[in-house]
């Protein structure tokens, strides 16, 4: 059998960088500053440079990022946050690190990202912040959130976890709300060798809150105005992400690229294909067919030496924590249909041609088989 296509391939990504992360790891170790100094603050610098923000708040994880950015926006006990039901576990689990209660809404079927034409039917006396995910790399439809947002006096947090560099009406993710939560766990588009988050803002007073909450609630050295956490981003971490960075762009291009060559080669194969919308500028975060006999296909794939995955089996109401929510099977149907039927085909800046033609034709034939 020929080679296994993964999923993500990371070593193929390390064979390219070895030198200069190698570099950078070493030049940390050898001036034995782990926690926080230069190299947290130079990321930070190059990040908030990057994304077009004005601050930029390196932290310990994605979900730290949006604990932190919910908590700087005063999000508490007895308040709502309006959030997809189609996302990772973390953009719901730390509404509740938070204190307060998530409310879901359903997806848009083409694209996957928060159907704003239920915020409406979501928002009640107690909302207090929407959360947009802007899933598998693509932004959520930040100008009618923005809107509808501002309409009712609540705070605009945005799930950057999957979207470093996507772009809404030209400008990049990070910027489009009150604040941002990405993501650096290794698989992201832009990943570190561990966990690791960053919080963006053009809010220099929400990206000060932050900065106090992230470490203990500190003012000085032992001096603490407030209860905080130990969340601060990993110096050997932002190193390597400071390595990384200057690489982003030539990345997302090679990614774009793949999810062309894919939909070229799949276009006449009966599953959907990603839906890129005009104001959008897409980073291919995740490559997402869907189709109705989803599973078997998976299984079809995996014999074949191709790691395809399923982001996500289970919607968020659906899930085990929310059972005494009385959500049940029907509350979201664009989210369940999406469920049952997206996966998730390889993708990473290096897949050759010849990989995806091999992925694309293990495809065509169960189609045909
Ligand atoms: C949409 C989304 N939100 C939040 C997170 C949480 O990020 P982390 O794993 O860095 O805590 C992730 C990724 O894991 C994610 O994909």
């Amino acid at each position: 059998m020929s080679e296994a296509i993964p999923l993500v391939d990371l070593r193929a990504q390390y064979a390219v960088i070895r030198e200069e992360v190698t570099a950078a790891m070493q030049r940390v170790l050898d001036s034995a500053g782990f926690i926080m100094g230069p190299e947290v603050s130079n990321f930070e610098a190059a990040f908030a440079r990057y994304i077009g923000a004005r601050e930029a708040v390196g932290v310990a994880s994605g979900t730290a990022a949006l604990h932190l950015a919910l908590l700087a926006c005063g999000v508490g006990p007895g308040d709502e946050v309006i959030t997809t039901t189609f996302t990772f576990y973390a953009t719901a689990e730390a509404i509740a690190q938070a204190g307060a209660t998530p409310v879901f809404v359903d997806i848009r079927p083409d694209t996957y990202n928060m159907d704003v034409t239920q915020l409406a039917a979501a928002l009640t006396p107690r909302t207090r912040a929407i959360i947009p995910v802007h899933l598998y790399g693509q932004a959520a439809e930040m100008a009618a959130i923005g809107e509808f947002a501002r309409q009712h006096g609540l705070w605009v947090i945005e799930d950057a976890a999957q979207a470093h560099a996507a772009e809404h009406r030209g400008q990049r993710c990070g910027t489009l709300g009150d604040i941002a939560c990405f993501s650096f766990f290794p698989s992201k588009n832009l990943g570190c060798y561990g966990d690791g988050g960053m919080v963006t803002s053009n809010n220099p007073e929400l990206a000060a809150r932050v900065r106090r909450l992230r470490d203990h609630g500190r003012i000085a050295k032992y001096e603490h105005a407030e209860m905080g956490w130990a969340y601060r981003l990993d110096a050997l971490q932002a190193a390597v992400l400071d390595a990384k960075l200057p690489h982003l762009d030539a990345w997302i291009v090679a990614r774009r690229r793949a999810a062309r060559y894919y939909t070229e080669l799949l276009a006449d194969v009966p599953v959907g294909l990603p839906v890129e919308l005009p104001d959008n500028r897409h980073v291919y975060h995740l490559y997402v067919v869907r189709s109705q006999a989803r599973d078997a296909l998976v299984e079809h794939l995996h014999r074949a030496g191709i790691g395809a995955s399923i982001h996500y089996p289970l919607p968020l109401h659906l899930q085990p924590v929310y059972r005494d929510r009385g959500w049940g099977p029907g509350s979201f149907p664009a989210a369940e249909a999406a469920a049952a039927e997206v996966l998730s085909l390889p993708l990473y800046a290096e897949i050759t041609p010849a990989q995806q033609e091999r992925v694309a034709a293990a495809i065509r034939q169960f189609s045909s088989g």
